[in-house]
């Protein structure tokens, strides 16, 4: 028996199963069941009518969760899945109103991950995926952070080691023209615009994909973002003179890297008690700018913004 056997059996008898993907972890149950899907909302805390997205093996899919799959997002589950990349679709009607928060839209994707994409496979059917982490907190990159919030809730960690983008993946809204961007994550909007040979729609006002709170990519200690080293180390410095535990996250200019490390180093300032971090904000280029994304928020969700709005931030 593997692992992947007992995820299996845990998924067709109704279970839970956290299981890896290329983002971070997902708290996965069968789609097409309602009790199932309704227990990794209870164990996650989370509030109802936030919907949920469905993780298929293949772009073929499509099909069987969507009514009438618009061509942009044909171009693009085609061009980037597996990949980190979800798309909002018409639903079928077939589709869960627990997985859909009673929306006229599912969200769908393709993981990149071989013990998720064999899963899938052999599982045959979709499965609704949240992150991995209890309501509120960081989103999991192992099977540890998986473990330190949900240990004894889930019925099964499947480890796929760790996360290698690290944020989550970007959602883009095919529902609408231009289609939109409703969260920045592991495939940029400049791959989209190419891949699409036009612009999308310029994200601004609240997002409309609920749940995206500030509070979702917060840990509990402030969050301070500053534009460069020499600023953070200031910052920091007055912190500590006012009595404050505080670290500087500066991973520097590699956004692929700085989106790997973000959420296990979030985590771990909790766990060294730190009452805060200061973190320098990587370019606005790439992964740069799901990083930026999740750092604005959790610095406005604990009111330690230095610029909660960032102008030079075009996909924030
Ligand atoms: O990378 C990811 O997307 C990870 C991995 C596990 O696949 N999943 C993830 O799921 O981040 P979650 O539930 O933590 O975030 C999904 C976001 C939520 O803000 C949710 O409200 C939004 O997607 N969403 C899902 N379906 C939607 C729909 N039909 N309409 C609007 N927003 C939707
Ligand atoms: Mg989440």
């Amino acid at each position: 028996m593997t692992a992947i056997d007992d995820a299996l059996r845990v998924l067709r008898s109704g279970g839970v199963v956290a299981i890896p993907t290329e983002t971070v972890y997902g708290l996965a149950a069968d789609a097409s069941d309602e009790a199932a899907v309704r227990r990794v909302f209870a164990i996650k805390g989370r509030p109802a009518d936030h919907p949920v997205i469905v993780h298929v093996a293949s772009a073929q899919q499509l099909t069987e969760w969507a009514s009438d799959v618009p061509p942009v997002a044909w171009t693009l589950a085609l061009a980037c899945w597996p990949g980190p990349l979800t798309l909002l679709v018409p639903r079928a009607a077939r589709v869960l109103d627990v997985v859909t928060g009673g929306r006229p839209t599912v969200g769908i994707r393709v993981p990149a991950h071989p013990m998720t994409l064999e899963l899938l496979e052999r599982f045959g059917g979709g499965l609704a995926a949240p992150s991995a982490n209890r309501f509120g907190r960081v989103s999991p990159t192992t099977a540890a952070h998986v473990r330190a919030d949900l240990a004894g809730a889930v019925d099964l960690v499947l480890d796929g080691g760790p996360s290698p983008v690290g944020v989550e993946s970007t959602i883009v809204d095919c529902t609408v023209d231009p289609p939109q961007i409703l969260r920045p994550g592991g495939i940029t909007a400049a791959d989209i615009e190419r891949l699409l040979g036009g612009e999308l729609a310029a994200t601004s006002g609240p997002s409309r994909a609920p749940g995206m709170l500030a509070a979702h990519y917060a840990p509990r200690c402030r969050v301070v973002v500053e534009p460069t080293s020499a600023r953070a180390q200031a910052t920091a410095a007055e912190l500590r003179a006012a009595g404050k535990a505080v670290d500087v996250l500066d991973p520097g200019p590699d956004t692929v890297a700085y989106a790997q490390s973000l959420y296990g180093w979030l985590r771990s300032a909790d766990e060294r008690r730190l009452d805060a971090v200061v973190a320098v904000l990587p370019p606005a280029e790439g992964l740069g700018h799901a990083v930026r994304d999740r750092l604005l928020r959790a610095a406005a969700g604990s009111s330690g913004a230095v610029s909660p709005t960032d102008p030079s931030d075009p996909a924030g």
